[in-house]
Parts: structure tokens; C-alpha cells; sequence
């Protein structure tokens, strides 16, 4: 479905790894809605190849970023409107990593060099994309910023790890940015706070099948999909959400505000 949403906007999409990511599904849905953008990922994932695919498909350039790294953000803020003809109206913060998750470390038993590794990556990082294009005056009035978390923030899901903590901190720099962003630049910050999806980041999650089915269960409208999202984040980047800001937005099919379901009542009756 195409409503030329966001005919004549540009900006930059972090994080698609392959056609399960979320931003692999934006980036295909925004593109079908008018946008151009720079497709932008750590170098490393790019080894794998795929975003190739996807540049073509969308008709979109490749500039290579470590998210952690301010140069190579610069970098990118600066090539980006070179490329793309002016400055950004949206920019999608899609990216996710525990090392402590991926070494199987459980939370009682972090190891700090790898808990500040993942908060610098999942977290930080959306503060080092803010402040690149804030310094640089990049965002166009009306421009929107967007990225993406996990309801762990508030409530605890023991195998999500310390990458609660980092969501939380995540959630509380997009408010903080979000009212400089505001005052300064007309420019909105927000959260999505989506379902458990099964992409390479969710898989990662030790129980993560389970832990699917009983969201699906619990959600009255069920599970929101990864192209769900993508729909979603396209709103955010439209002009129908002007003032819409500083929120933490739940996109979870009502997982969020079910005590429990019927299903689950069963389960144990
Ligand atoms: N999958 C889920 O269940 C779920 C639920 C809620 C929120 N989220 C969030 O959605 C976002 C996207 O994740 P996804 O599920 O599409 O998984 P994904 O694995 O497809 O995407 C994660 C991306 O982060 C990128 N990345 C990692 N380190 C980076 C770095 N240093 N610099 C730049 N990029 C880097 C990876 O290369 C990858 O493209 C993440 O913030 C994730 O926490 C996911």
C-alpha cells in the first residue's frame, strides 16, 4: 500500500543486517512511500554482504558507520546530504547488541568491559547520532528521529539481560534529546517499543521461542511483526505526527497493558 507518505523526505536508516531486521523492512516500506535515504551499518555486518541487496532494491546508497564512532558519524551526516541533495527528515536508530548476551553471561554475572561495550553500541550510540546531526544542523524543521526498544525498559524479563538497562537508557535519551531537538530545531525524538520479532538480534535472546509464543498469547491483537513496525515507524516519519514527541511508544498488539489472557489462564487451569 502506497500513499506517497514520504514523497520528497530523505534521510538515513542504521541497521539493516538482512531482510528479517526491521530496518530492512523500513527501508523497502519507506522507499515505496517517496523517501530516499543512506543506508548505513557497522563495517563488519556489511561483510555479510546482503545490504547490497537492499541498496539496489531501494535505489539507495551504502556509507559504512560504526555507530560508536563519532568520525565515522560525522562522516556520514556530512556524505549523506551530499548524496541525498539537502538536509535529513528522518533518521531510524535500528540497532542492538549485548556482549554479554552473545558470551552467555548471565545478568548476576556480567563482565564490565562487555556491559560497556553493549551500552556504548545499543544505547550511547543514539545519543552519538543525535549530537552528530544536532552539531551539524542536519535535520530539516519537522524532521523525525526514531529508535527502537524493548518493553524490558520497565518490566523485567530476566533473560533480557543488561540490554534492559540499556533500553532503559536509551528510552531517557530520546526524552532528554528530544526537548533540545524540540526547542531548537522543530525536530520530534521518539521510541518504538516493539513486540519480540525473530531477527538475528531477537534470536539472540536465550528462550526467545518461548518467550514469542507467550507474547503472541498474551497480546490481544497478537504479536506486531517486523513489516508492522515498518508501517508504524512510516507515521512517525510523515507529517501526520508533527507533534508527537519525547514518547516511548508501545507497538507490542496490547502486550503492554494485558494483566493476562484468557489463553494463559488456561494454560494453568
Ligand atoms: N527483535 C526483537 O525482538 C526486538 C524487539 C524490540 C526491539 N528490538 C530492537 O530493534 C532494533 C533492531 O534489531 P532487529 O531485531 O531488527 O535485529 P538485527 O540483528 O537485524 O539488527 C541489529 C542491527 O544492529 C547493527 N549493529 C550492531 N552493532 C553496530 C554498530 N557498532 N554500529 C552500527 N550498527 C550496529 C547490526 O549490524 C544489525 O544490523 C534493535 O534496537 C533491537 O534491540 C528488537
Amino acid at each position: 500500500m502506497a500513499y506517497n507518505l514520504l514523497k520528497g523526505k530523505r534521510g538515513i536508516i542504521f541497521g539493516a543486517l538482512d531482510e528479517k531486521s526491521i530496518a530492512w523492512k523500513t527501508a523497502m516500506s519507506v522507499h515505496a512511500e517517496g523517501g530516499t535515504f543512506v543506508l548505513t551499518n557497522a563495517p563488519i555486518a556489511m561483510r555479510m554482504g546482503q545490504i547490497n541487496e537492499l541498496a539496489e532494491k531501494t535505489g539507495a546508497q551504502i556509507i559504512p558507520a560504526d555507530a560508536t564512532n563519532v568520525d565515522d558519524l560525522d562522516n556520514l551526516v556530512a556524505k549523506a546530504q551530499e548524496i541525498l541533495g539537502g538536509k535529513l527528515d528522518f533518521v531510524l536508530h535500528s540497532i542492538g547488541m549485548s556482549v554479554n548476551v552473545r558470551k552467555g553471561r548471565a545478568y548476576t554475572d556480567e563482565k564490565y568491559d562487555f556491559t560497556a561495550k553493549g551500552w556504548d553500541v545499543s544505547a550511547l550510540s543514539f545519543h552519538k547520532v543525535m549530537q552528530s546531526l544536532y552539531k551539524a544542523d542536519a535535520m530539516n524543521e519537522w524532521g523525525s528521529i526514531v529508535a527502537l526498544t524493548y518493553m524490558a525498559a520497565q518490566r523485567v524479563f530476566p533473560d533480557y539481560n543488561d540490554m534492559a538497562d540499556n533500553k532503559a537508557y536509551l528510552e531517557s535519551v530520546a526524552r532528554s534529546f528530544g526537548y533540545f531537538f524540540g526547542k531548537e530545531k522543530n525536530v520530534r525524538v521518539n521510541t518504538i517499543s516493539q513486540s519480540p520479532t525473530p531477527t538475528t538480534a531477537g534470536q539472540g535472546v536465550k528462550g526467545f521461542d518461548g518467550f514469542i509464543s507467550y507474547a503472541e498469547k498474551m497480546s490481544p491483537l497478537g504479536n506486531a511483526s517486523a513489516q508492522d513496525c515498518a508501517d508504524y515507524t512510516l507515521t512517525l516519519f510523515s507529517d501526520l505526527t508533527r507533534k508527537v514527541t519525547m514518547q516511548n511508544l508501545f507497538h507490542d498488539g496490547g502486550f503492554s497493558n494485558t494483566g493476562v489472557s484468557q489463553e494463559v489462564i488456561e494454560k494453568f487451569s
